[in-house]
């Protein structure tokens, strides 16, 4: 098994060299800004860490796959904070804030298609699968994407639609990160599956506690402004559980104009009423569980298991 040292190894090395045509700069220029500030890696690192338990070297051909995975990551955030109204993201100015909207869209196109660039050179025998699951789950998140903005505009909406929501929009993509980890390493068709389902059910445990960062996070360390979900009237995990629970008054208060502030905190006032946060705590756990049930079932062993088990708990628990 490729070590998480090895792995990590790798991941620095591999967006430290990670470059982009210098002109036109207008266009390039958010690229290496976006690509700059970091973030988490999440996708690539569970593409890698999968493909470790199955495959045996990290060769610059499986490390295109990590690459191809976090570019079309970055293509989303740019687009979703459009979509969003995000005036921040990974404690620095949004693109479409720094420069402007049309700056980010156009940028958000061309990092999708630097992420296919990549991911035309995986391993000629798994690129065929491949660029069907990864193409597939590109087209999932903008169905997600397009459902997150539809909730907007209603009163409530219920858990299971909320669920398929973010199914879509977030954990698709974390699915695809460890089913195409798994094709790559040479797992069979029933272990890609196996590792696909234990990075979705990863995903809506990772997405309710972004839902929940969101609200209750330090922007400091979050690096995204805190609220935001509550002003752009978003179902959260936290308002769909709040409406399923009969506290009507929280769509009210999101056809209310307020001062921002005081909307947020009188949101945060229904939600401690409705005790959402125990709910979300404990709905986060049992998806954790969940998924690494499925991690279990794949066979990948106690080694793998544990790598994962840990990787699942920091998520869970994260603060960024
Ligand atoms: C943000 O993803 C978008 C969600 C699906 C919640 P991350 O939390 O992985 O963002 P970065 O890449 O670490 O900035
Ligand atoms: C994440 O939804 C989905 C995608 C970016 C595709 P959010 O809108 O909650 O993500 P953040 O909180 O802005 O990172
Ligand atoms: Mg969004
Ligand atoms: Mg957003
Ligand atoms: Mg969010």
């Amino acid at each position: 098994m490729i070590t998480v040292q090895e792995t990590d190894f790798a991941l620095e090395r591999l967006f430290r060299e990670l470059s982009f045509p210098g002109e036109p700069a207008g266009l390039y220029d958010p690229l290496r800004y976006t690509m700059s500030l970091g973030g988490k890696r999440l996708r690539p690192r569970l593409y890698l860490l999968v493909y470790g338990m199955f495959g045996r070297e990290l060769g610059p051909d499986v490390l295109e796959g990590a690459a191809a995975l976090e570019l079309f990551h970055a293509f989303t955030l740019l687009h979703d904070d459009i979509m969003d109204r995000s005036p921040l993201r990974r404690g620095a100015p949004t693109v479409w804030h720094k420069w402007d909207p049309n700056t980010a869209i156009l940028s958000g196109d061309v990092l999708c298609l630097e992420a296919y660039k990549h991911l035309a050179k995986l391993p000629a025998a798994v690129l065929g699968p491949a660029l069907e699951l990864f193409t597939t789950t590109a087209a999932q998140v903008c169905e997600g994407q397009q459902l997150d903005m539809d909730f907007e505009k209603l009163p409530s909406v219920p858990m299971d639609q909320y669920m398929r929501m973010i199914g879509l929009k977030t954990s698709v993509l974390l699915g695809c990160a460890t089913g195409m980890g798994a094709l790559v390493g040479g797992a069979t068709p029933g272990q890609v599956r196996l590792l696909y389902d234990f990075g979705y059910k990863l995903g809506l445990a990772f997405q309710l506690e972004d839902d929940w960062l969101d609200t209750y996070g330090d922007s400091a360390v979050f690096g995204k402004p805190i609220g935001g979900d509550i002003l752009n009237a978003k179902k959260t995990w936290l308002t769909v559980r709040t409406l399923e629970k009969g506290f009507g008054e929280l769509s009210e208060l999101f056809g209310t104009v307020l001062p921002p502030a005081e909307k947020i905190a009188r949101a945060r006032e229904i939600y401690a009423q409705a005790g959402v946060e125990a709910d979300i705590r404990s709905e986060i756990a049992r998806l954790g569980k969940e998924a690494l049930g499925s991690a279990e079932a794949s066979g990948i062993g106690p080694e793998g298991l544990a790598v994962l088990g840990s990787l699942t708990e920091k998520l869970s628990g994260r603060n960024a």
